[in-house]
């Protein structure tokens, strides 16, 4: 038998794509910041869609500069994954204080991450759903992925400091 879920929980649900950390930069200080809220659109180019709120200090940056990447980490980051979901970059650097370290991306002034295992640059391509939703479409435009790396551990957003880990593969017959 099924039971009522309250319409405030149903986010616990969907939210299951890899949580990841957007990296962004303003005037040469940089940013990052976990978010769990992402969804392909299109394959090829890319289409991405990151809902980033507007209550944070990435969201005023990305506004401003229309590209980020986008960092995906595995287990191994998850303090520092939940730690910079804890802080805003208006006060704190955070790649100082969570020890990750910057590299220079090919076509957009955002870093990537290097301890992520892969690291897409990203360009927002429609500006129309940010003031409803704050939801930004971006064209991956380079995309990197560390060498040798098979089904890694990713997490995946429940609520808090939950996470369910990504990982094994399994293959429709
Ligand atoms: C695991 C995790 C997932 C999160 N997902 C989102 C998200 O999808 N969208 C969002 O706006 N904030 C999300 N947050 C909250 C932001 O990361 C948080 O507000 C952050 O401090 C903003 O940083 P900034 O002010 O430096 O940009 C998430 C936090 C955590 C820990």
């Amino acid at each position: 038998m099924k039971q009522k879920l309250p319409l405030a929980e149903v986010y616990t649900l969907l939210g299951s794509g890899p949580v990841v950390l957007i990296s962004s930069s303003l005037k040469g200080k940089y940013n990052i910041m976990p978010i769990a809220w992402t969804t392909m659109i299109d394959f090829e180019p890319p289409i991405v869609g990151c809902c980033i709120g507007d209550q944070s200090y990435t969201f005023q940056i990305v506004k401003k500069t229309k590209e980020f990447v986008i960092n995906i980490p595995t287990v191994k980051l998850i303090k520092q994954v939940y730690g910079c979901g804890q802080a805003s970059g208006k006060k704190v650097d955070k790649f100082k204080k969570f020890k990750l370290t910057p590299i220079p991306a090919s076509k957009v002034k955002a870093p990537l991450v290097k301890e992520c295992f892969a690291s897409l640059e990203c360009k927002v391509v429609d500006t129309r759903m940010i003031d409803q939703y704050n939801l930004f479409i971006v064209k991956v435009v380079a995309a990197w992925v560390e060498r040798g790396v098979k089904q890694p551990k990713t997490l995946h957003h429940i609520s808090g400091r939950r996470f369910i880990l990504g990982g094994t593969e399994v293959v429709a017959k």
